[in-house]
């Protein structure tokens, strides 16, 4: 199956889909049974359906980023959220961080004038250097299991400026990715050939808990739909 057929053979929201069989799995076991195996322009392909191509993330959080002296992505994939600070002209340094191989290989390719890469797990990462931006959008989050989520927060929070905002992006608790095979209860999986990505959503009341349990000072939410008709949040936690 192509990525177009991918695309339009995809389970939309909403859609009877199986329910998860409440596999065992970690953000470990996404790295080497999906992300290290496919290919760069499947995740173009998924980014493009989801309507996250045009940059209509950036454009909304652009204000409250473009006058930062540095930002921070985490999970940087094939370089799209680098792709729009370079093309609005961002002015201050860009560092990513990117853990599987592949997608790092792309990004030294491409964006290695434009960004300072480092090929790590983000809960491994130590900079001594403290960010007033941290991003992680597109669901990031989300491919952490449950129990690792918070300790994801954590490190985040440590890595930021006192004053500094981590900007995340995720789904509505009740949505769901194009391409999931089977899901509940915030949870779901996708599979592309044999290549299997399981996920949860944080919903707001547990994004709200993270705040509270890593000590950020606020948390804001943005709803927003994208170009494909695909509804997603913005969380924005200042420390
Ligand atoms: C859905 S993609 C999002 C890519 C990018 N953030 C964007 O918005 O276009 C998620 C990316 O996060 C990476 N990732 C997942 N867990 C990670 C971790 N623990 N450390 C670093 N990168 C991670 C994956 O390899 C994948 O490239």
């Amino acid at each position: 199956m192509t990525v177009e057929e991918d695309k339009i053979s995809s389970k939309l929201p909403g859609q009877k889909i199986p329910k998860l069989k409440s596999p065992q799995w970690s953000n470990k076991s996404n790295k080497f049974n999906f992300y290290q195996k496919i290919p760069t322009e499947l995740l173009q392909g998924y980014a493009s359906a989801g309507g996250l191509d045009d940059g209509i993330d950036l454009d909304i959080i652009w204000e409250k980023i473009c006058d930062s002296s540095a930002v921070l992505e985490v999970g940087a994939g094939y370089g799209r959220v680098i792709k729009e600070l370079v093309k609005r002209n961002y002015a201050g340094s860009i560092s990513a961080i990117e853990q599987c191989e592949n997608f790092f290989a792309t990004l030294q390719a491409k964006y290695s004038r434009n960004a300072t890469l480092y090929n790590k797990n983000i809960l491994n990462f130590e900079s001594p250097q403290k960010f007033p931006v941290i991003l992680m959008l597109w669901s990031c989050i989300s491919d952490f299991a449950k129990e690792e989520q918070l300790p994801v927060m954590r490190k985040l929070h440590q890595l930021l400026q006192p004053g500094g905002l981590l900007i995340m992006d995720t789904f509505p608790s009740t949505g769901l990715p194009l391409n999931a095979s089977e899901a509940s209860n915030q949870g779901y999986t996708v599979n592309w050939q044999e290549c299997e990505a399981h996920g949860y959503i944080p919903n707001r009341d547990e994004m709200k808990g993270y705040q509270v349990l890593v000590n950020f000072k606020s948390i804001a939410t943005k709803e927003y739909v994208t170009s494909t008709n695909r509804n997603r949040i913005l969380y924005f936690l200042e420390k």
